[in-house]
């Protein structure tokens, strides 16, 4: 079903897993602060204080990608565990210490690591000068990078500079996530441009400083597939193109797209055309020529994360913090789709492929990893939404593959374990493994979904 060197991993991120907030010299992160100060941000007043304890039980987890036959395990370095302040002026050592021997762990089990350097924990100390929204954190993203490559790269060949920058400009202009400062249709653009400049400094860096080391790097853009609420309306049409332009194009034209820059739709509708014409009023900030130069190629392979879909009709939504922001695309779900435990999350296997197609068309067919994939399942144990919903998205990816020619290498599961689902708290559960945070010591116990992909893994097909 799937082509023979096609690589299967999992994924966690630092904070959602980790724990230890404050331990071993670890400094505060946004999230940190913001479940502190104001606990009703978190759906069950919840924090990642202690999470899935992965800090400590980091072993164990080991021992459950492997159990479960994955090769790769996707997790993120959290960067005030290694530098408390965001700066490099100090290093936290044992915060290093963990993720080497976090590493050392995976290889001696056959496990490649793949190594997110930012998932979202902003050192707060960054936020407090700005954070995103600053453009001087383009400077300490590259010195972090350069850091975390000097630490690792001999060990790591698998690197995602930036987790889903879409997401992050939420916390930006709007209050999806930390630090929620709801800019909207301001902050958002602006974090997005320096989210931008930042992996390209990285990635440049990566190729002139570490180039030895062979290792493979990309930021993973997270899209929803889009549906034309009526497939024969050609406004309809249009507008579930608008979508993928407004959330996925927005970060890819710039890196992927044979152009470079922002997708024209963008620089025609932020903001009445002004970013077109490189004035500095626009809420849409300009790129140089130098900068798209900068910015184009900054890839090795295209990261996707891909949950769910939406119905697309055109309408006024202006600039708001929903999905389309200026797009003036309406979105909605067909009442077909089942439900999981998450409210933008429905099952619609088919928007997989047809994104999957999206960017084989706009990018020239690209290695493609997916990054991310998964399902939020009510049942804690037998939780067969999630195996309907993996055996469905597995089988279009497949088709996407062998029927219309997709370059895809690798699917990743989100997530091996339950963990901290950032505003959802502990209430919406993402794991192919339980994980009860009611119990001192986090124990975890498998979940039929991961007797299931075990034995896919094992098979390569679940029929049999
Ligand atoms: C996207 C994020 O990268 C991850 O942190 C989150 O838990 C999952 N999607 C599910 O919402």
């Amino acid at each position: 079903m799937f082509p023979k060197d096609f690589i299967f991993s999992t994924s966690t991120a630092a904070y959602q897993v980790e724990g230890a907030w404050n331990e071993s010299g670890k400094g505060v992160s946004i999230w940190d602060d913001i479940v502190h100060r104001d606990p009703s941000f978190i759906a069950d007043r919840s924090n990642g204080d202690t999470a899935a304890d992965s800090f400590h039980l980091y072993k164990e987890d080991v021992q459950l990608v492997k159990h479960l036959g994955f090769r790769m395990y996707r997790f993120s370095i959290s960067w005030p565990r290694v530098l408390p302040d965001g700066s490099t002026k100090f290093i936290n050592e044992p915060g290093v210490k963990y993720y080497e021997d976090l590493i050392d762990e995976l290889l001696a089990n056959d496990i490649a690591p793949m190594v997110t350097i930012y998932h979202w924990d902003l050192p707060q100390m960054l936020q407090q000068k700005g954070g995103w929204l600053n453009s001087t954190i383009v400077d300490d993203f590259e010195k972090y990078a350069d850091f975390v490559f000097s630490r690792f790269a001999s060990k790591v060949k698998w690197w995602i500079t930036i987790n889903e920058p879409f997401s992050i400009t939420t916390g930006y202009g709007g209050d999806d996530y930390a630090p929620g400062l709801t800019m909207h249709g301001i902050g958002d653009y602006l974090a997005g441009h320096n989210l931008l400049k930042a992996h390209a400094r990285a990635y440049r860096l990566y190729k002139s400083k570490y180039s030895k080391f062979e290792g493979k790097l990309s930021l993973s853009l997270d899209a929803n597939g889009a549906y034309p609420k009526d497939e024969t309306n050609e406004e309809d049409i249009r507008a579930a193109n608008r979508f993928m332009e407004f959330e996925l194009g927005w970060f890819a034209h710039p890196v992927f797209s044979r152009y470079g820059n922002y997708p024209a739709v963008l620089r025609d509708r932020v903001d009445l055309n002004s970013a077109r014409e490189g004035r500095d009023d626009s809420r849409l900030p300009y790129f140089t020529k130098d900068e798209i130069e900068e910015i184009r190629g900054t890839y090795d392979f295209f990261a996707l994360n891909h949950y769910s879909s939406r119905l697309c009709t055109s309408g006024k939504t202006g600039p708001t913090p929903s999905w389309s922001r200026d797009s003036n695309v309406v979105t909605s779900f067909n009442d077909s789709w089942p439900p999981s435990q998450s409210s933008w999350l429905k099952v619609a296997p088919e928007g997989f492929r047809k994104v999957l197609n999206w960017i084989k068309t706009n990018y020239d067919n690209p290695e493609v990893f997916v990054t991310e994939n998964g399902f939020s399942d009510y049942n804690q144990l037998h939780d067969l939404g999630r195996i309907d919903y993996l055996k469905g998205y597995l089988s279009e990816l497949s088709k996407a593959i062998n029927e219309d020619g997709c370059n895809v290498i690798g699917y990743t599961v989100w997530s091996i374990l339950d963990n901290f689902e950032w505003r959802a708290g502990y209430t919406e559960r993402f794991g192919l493994v339980h994980v009860d945070f009611n119990s001192p010591n986090r124990t975890r116990t498998m979940k039929q979904s991961a007797t299931f992909i075990k034995k896919f893994i094992k098979e390569n097909s679940f029929d049999s």
